[in-house]
């Protein structure tokens, strides 16, 4: 296996004062967590992602980055989630505040916190899938990749080792990657 990246420590370093906050907001392992708090919570990630990956959208393709997300789009599949479910999408006003993101580690940063919560989304979708007998379809978002999750993580970690990562631009991804948990855990609460 390749070594990681410096700038993927300092990032997990740098961020994991705010993953142990946001994991407060999940409320996924509570005992009486039910489907319809399910619902609840993919409403309110739909808020986020919606905002985000349009942002998102725009950045990448200013840097001519839009193939190494193409496939990775998270807002499609809370949708087709809540359809399963038989909940309709709703409308939500828009995040506060969200990630800046005007630079390549800018949107390095903030990837970094939507690729690496794909790790933790593999033991919450066993969890669904076992608590409340939740199908794939239906747990598309939180299941991601599957089991190619691994191989996605190691292929993102690559990516962003061939970045241009200064120690002034890794100071830029460590705080988009700060803004990007706020932002989702402004929507989580
Ligand atoms: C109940 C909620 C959550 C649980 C139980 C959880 C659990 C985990 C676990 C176990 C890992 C490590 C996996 C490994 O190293 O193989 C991980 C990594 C990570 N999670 Fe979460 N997570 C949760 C929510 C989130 C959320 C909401 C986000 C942000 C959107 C997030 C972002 C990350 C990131 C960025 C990493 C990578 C850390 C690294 O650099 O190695 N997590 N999570």
């Amino acid at each position: 296996m390749m070594a990681k990246p410096m700038v993927m420590l300092l990032l997990k370093d740098g961020t994991q004062d705010l993953h142990n906050e946001i994991e407060k907001h999940m409320p996924v392992f509570r005992p009486d967590f039910n489907s319809q708090q399910y619902a609840e919570v993919l409403q309110k990630m739909h808020r986020f992602y919606e905002g985000f990956e349009k942002k998102l959208e725009t950045a990448l393709s200013t840097h001519g980055l839009s193939d190494m997300y193409k496939d990775r789009f998270k807002t499609p599949r809370i949708e087709s989630d809540l359809k399963s479910l038989g909940t309709p999408t709703k409308s939500q006003p828009a995040p506060s505040h969200l990630p800046v993101l005007d630079s390549v580690p800018a949107i390095a940063g903030a990837l970094y916190v939507i690729e690496g919560s794909s790790l933790g989304g593999q033991i919450i979708t066993k969890h669904l899938k076992e608590k409340l007998n939740m199908t794939p379809e239906q747990t598309q978002f939180f299941g991601g990749y599957g089991e190619l999750t691994g191989k996605r993580w190691q292929e993102f970690q690559k990516w962003m080792g061939e970045l241009d990562m200064n120690e002034q631009n890794a100071k830029l991804a460590v705080s988009s990657a700060r803004e990007t948990f706020s932002s989702l855990m402004e929507c989580l609460k």
